[in-house]
């Protein structure tokens, strides 16, 4: 249900991309937490043979359990909330702590369609790191004036740091929420950002 809601995202932003660059992108990357706004922005693309799918995780602090809530990269089968996907969970099969600089990723498990698509090798699923989700936040609002939210900073940091050895191809970035609400926090905890420039 949430996919089909959120799916007029991915519509929308395949024929603004075909209308803007004339093609399809290469890749098509988006933050995941639930996995709303990710799911929404494949779904316009899940039928592109030739559209590689990205899921951007918070890699947190670390790898230890309650460092992160990367999921999909070190999540196991469970049930949370009703339904059976991946989860972080803890000895006894219960939700295992979680962290990330943004709050809205804070969740130790996903939508359970995600799980799916990696199982079948249709979407990669990567994580991105507190430390260089800031340095995308202050980078995209500095250079391009766009100050995104926490969440969607995962998905720009990911875009930086493979963008480098993708010369010639196009990748189409979901944006799922400006870093308005984020603002206060940011600059009461890292300032001007001195610690994050490129
Ligand atoms: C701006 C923004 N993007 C992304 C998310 C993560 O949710 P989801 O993965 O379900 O899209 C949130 C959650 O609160 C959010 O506020």
């Amino acid at each position: 249900m949430v996919r089909d809601y959120q799916s007029i995202v991915g519509m929308e932003a395949r024929g603004q991309f075909l209308d803007m660059v004339g093609s399809l992108p290469d890749h098509v990357a988006a933050c995941v937490g639930g996995g709303c706004n990710a799911m929404g922005l494949f779904a316009g693309f899940i039928d592109d043979e030739d559209v590689t799918l990205h899921g951007v995780e918070p890699h947190g602090t670390g790898e230890e359990l309650g460092q992160h809530a990367a999921t999909m990269t070190y999540g196991s089968d469970g049930t949370m909330h009703g339904f059976k996907s991946v989860m972080l969970q803890d000895d006894a099969g219960e939700p295992a702590p979680v962290h990330s600089v943004a709050s809205g990723l804070d969740y130790p498990s996903v939508g359970p369609e995600h799980a799916f698509l990696k199982s079948i090798g249709k979407v990669n699923y990567h994580a991105a790191s507190d430390d260089a989700t800031m340095k995308a936040f202050y980078a995209l609002s500095r250079y391009e004036g766009i100050i995104p939210a926490l969440e969607s900073a995962h998905a720009v940091a990911w875009a930086m740091d493979v963008a480098p050895d993708m010369k010639g191809q196009s990748i189409l970035l979901n944006l799922s929420g400006r870093g308005d609400k984020d603002i206060d926090y940011v600059a009461a905890t890292f300032g001007h950002g001195e610690d994050y420039a490129l």
